[in-house]
């Protein structure tokens, strides 16, 4: 499997763009009508385009990616799995990014040496699964994965998945690039499709140039706009019309970023000249010639540009000539309006117009044209004595952009009005920023060019208002320090700001030279994987046991959930992250969000062995080393929100062999089932009422579990009398093979071994 190694992978988008033309016009036959950009890409990657059922919105359509990319966070339990598999490499080309846990604080150097010191079980663990397994690693400080994914492995036409929500960055170069779970990345690295429901598709017409102070970054804003945090659910949003033609590949890529932000499964456009010359000049010769042979084919047919409504669920309309720069927040990208009424707005809701911070970069927005742009407004300032009033930080998406506007002068432009460099890393962007200049708890206010703005998101204190906006307008700010001002009309040292100006690309090209990049060796099976056994961040997986077979007689119910219970009220967040390549470990937060309506207290519940309240992740360990299988009861619902694995992984790791709910989450079910448990369904809603404290279930008939047959509970109550349920499941033949082996992983190395 060589390709799979190959880093420099023409062969491989050589093949992906035939299958894309192949499948387009078989798709086109089928359905009887021309085609969008986003489904002629979907539909390439099709398991089994010629029989999928496509109704969007309804259907489950099965896919594989042509790659998958993981960051560092998210990695480590992805590859703990991985390796339960046991399997000799990855299946589709993969590369890990260690972008998340460098802490901002003092500058790039230093930072980056603390990151490596407390770090260092994490990219040991990581470097060395990487070369073991055929996994491309790239170092703490080469860049933020969405911007090395840009710059290294997008193309248009193709398709990759990444267990971060801005993976659809890769959408700027005409790539359905997917945020998902860890279980997801599983299924792709050992060969099996990853699964999703076949999107709505949204049309976003663009018209006229941006031009002035506004950019790509406003586009967005607009739309989360007019579409608001929820708009995007469920669906693919395309962008075409001459105003796509007129954006430069990385400033689509900000808008693609962003639409993790209406919830949009991803975002894309399609390619023109910008994408062939952002190839060029990211040393993609031959990929570039590549997708220049194919330009008109590479986005939809012309007959969707001329009637969209036909095609599209829904299509909206946006003028780029008379797109006010905007500035959206606090606390969400809905909330938006133009520059010039920020001040105003502030004023009457009390928001400190003064501002604390000022922060540039991050994966979102520093392309080359980002702080060209926002350099240029530096220049002009420091030609005039003038400097920031508020402290800017900048942080550059990859070492290759930081080399890049090093070598051109841009950044000494930036640190010519005192801004202070950040590692190429995500930083502030995800909450990595030690913030001394502020008390937590003090209502201030923070601008950055980055995606998210909710509460806590930059600095950990939810009483920092953070809004957001483009990079020259962030430029413009620190150095105006206030929100009351409007740079478009606005003056500074009695002058008037100049518009913004920067080269979309670097004539001499992007800096050649790639840093941080450690290719796997071309056999590493002999590669001994790096974990401490003393660490109390990482642990190896032990497969889960196989079904022992018979009934599942006497389990107790652990708790029964009242009302919501997302992954986060199972496996919280926050802290705990820092446990979530240990099992053991991270399994101490195990349901501690759960309203149980046999507790008082949230994640507490009683333990039927020592006869008292305690907190739900103890009573399920001493279940467990007492050998007492248990169930969980859930309302409506359960398991919604992040597609977490870790909330499938930990019960199942402290022993629990049933999920009864009245309802659940799809992908929760899913990634129960391949953990090896049971989601189950009551067939009457009501029998969720019935389950009380100290009751007893039997499950029945295990052994002849079969697709659409119910399965028998039979409930005992302390009194010694008992009553039956009815349980629903949905497992299909594949998943009960799971069941049965004990999870989906131990099947496939059941497989591979035989
Ligand atoms: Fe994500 Fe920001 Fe990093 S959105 S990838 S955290 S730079």
């Amino acid at each position: 499997m060589a390709e799979v190694r190959d880093t420099t992978p023409a062969a491989l988008v050589a093949k992906a763009l035939a299958r894309y033309e192949e499948v387009a016009s078989v798709l086109r036959e089928r359905l009887g009508r021309p085609l969008t950009f986003a489904e002629k890409v979907l539909y390439a990657h099709l398991r089994h385009p010629e029989r999928a059922e496509l109704e969007r919105g309804v259907s489950w359509i099965e896919l594989d990616p042509d790659r998958v990319a993981m960051q560092d966070a998210t990695a480590q339990m992805a590859l703990l799995q991985f390796m339960v598999a046991d399997l000799p490499e990855v299946r589709v080309p993969t590369t890990v990014h260690c972008d998340h846990l460098i802490q901002a604080e003092r500058g790039a150097d230093d930072d980056l040496a603390a990151a490596r010191v407390t770090n260092r079980e994490v990219y040991d663990f990581l470097s060395s699964v990487s070369a073991r397994y055929g996994i491309g690693f790239w170092e703490p400080g080469a860049g933020i994965i969405h911007q090395v994914v840009l710059e290294q492995y997008a193309f248009p036409g193709g398709m990759i998945i990444g267990t971060d929500s801005h993976t659809p960055n890769a959408g700027g170069l005409g790539m359905v690039a997917i945020g998902v779970g860890g279980a997801d990345a599983v299924d792709v690295m050992v060969g099996d499709p990853f699964t999703v429901r076949m999107p709505r598709l949204i049309g976003v017409r663009l018209t006229g140039r941006p031009n002035g102070w506004t950019s790509a970054k406003d586009v967005i804003l607009r739309v989360a706009e007019i579409l608001t945090v929820k708009g995007g659910t469920g669906a693919v949003v395309e962008y075409f019309g001459p105003g796509a033609r007129a954006l430069s590949t990385t400033g689509k890529a900000t808008i693609c970023n962003m639409g993790a932000e209406i919830g949009a499964t991803c975002s894309l456009f399609p390619a023109d000249d910008h994408a062939v010359a952002y190839l060029r000049a990211t040393g993609r010769d031959e990929i570039a010639a590549l997708v220049e042979a194919r330009l008109g084919s590479l986005e939809a047919d012309p007959e969707v540009e001329e009637d969209p409504a036909r095609y599209f669920d829904q299509v909206i309309e946006i003028d780029l000539d008379t797109l006010e720069p905007q500035i959206v927040g606090p606390a969400t990208p809905d909330l938006g309006r133009g520059v010039g009424s920020i001040g105003r707005e502030a004023r009457e809701h009390g928001w400190p117009l003064e501002l604390s911070s000022a922060l540039v970069g991050s994966c979102t927005n520093s392309s080359y044209e980002d702080i060209a742009r926002a350099a240029s407004v530096a220049r002009w300032a420091s030609a005039r004595g003038l400097r920031v009033r508020t402290p800017l930080l900048v942080t550059p998406g990859s070492e290759r952009i930081r080399a890049t506007i090093e070598r051109d002068g841009l950044l000494r432009d930036l640190e010519a009005i005192g801004a202070t460099v950040l590692a190429n890393a995500c930083g502030p962007c995800i909450g990595q920023w030690h913030r001394t200049d502020i008390e937590p708890g003090t209502t201030n206010s923070i601008i950055t060019s980055y995606n998210r703005n909710f509460p806590r998101r930059n600095d950990g204190n939810a009483a920092t208002l953070a809004f957001i906006a483009s990079p020259e307008v962030v430029v413009a700010y620190a150095l105006a320090g206030t929100l009351d001002f409007n740079p478009l009309t606005d003056e500074l040292a009695g002058e008037r700001l100049p518009e913004p100006e920067g080269l979309e690309l670097p004539s001499a090209g992007l800096a050649r030279e790639v840093r941080g990049f450690v290719a796997p060796p071309a056999d590493g099976s002999a590669i001994e994987v790096r974990i401490d056994p003393a660490s109390e961040r990482l642990q190896v997986l032990t497969p889960f046991e196989p079904f022992e077979g018979g009934d599942l007689v006497g389990l107790v119910v652990l708790a029964k959930a009242v009302g919501k219970c997302t992954t986060d009220h199972i496996s919280a967040a926050g802290p705990w992250l820092r446990y979530r390549g240990h099992l053991d470990n991270i399994s101490r937060n195990l349901f501690l969000g759960v309203q149980n309506a046999f507790a008082a207290e949230p994640g507490h519940g009683w333990c039927q062995i020592h006869q008292a309240d305690e907190p739900l992740p103890e009573i399920a360990r001493h279940y467990r080393d007492a050998g007492q299988g248990w169930v969980m009861i859930g309302d409506e619902n359960y398991g919604e929100g992040s597609s977490r694995e870790h909330a499938a992984m930990e019960p199942r790791y402290l022993g629990a062999r049933a999920i009864i709910a009245r309802s659940f989450a799809r992908i929760h079910e899913t990634n129960l089932k391949k953990q090896g448990m049971l989601p189950l369904t009551f067939t009457d809603p009501a029998d969720y009422e019935r389950i009380e404290r100290d009751d007893r279930v039997d499950l029945v008939g295990l052994d002849e579990l079969a697709p659409d047959q119910p399965i028998r509970a039979v409930v005992h109550r302390p009194d010694g009398t008992s009553f039956d349920l009815e349980l629903r499941h949905t497992f299909s033949e594949d998943q009960i093979a799971w069941f049965r082996a004990g999870s989906a992983l131990n099947m496939i190395r059941q497989r591979h071994h035989h």
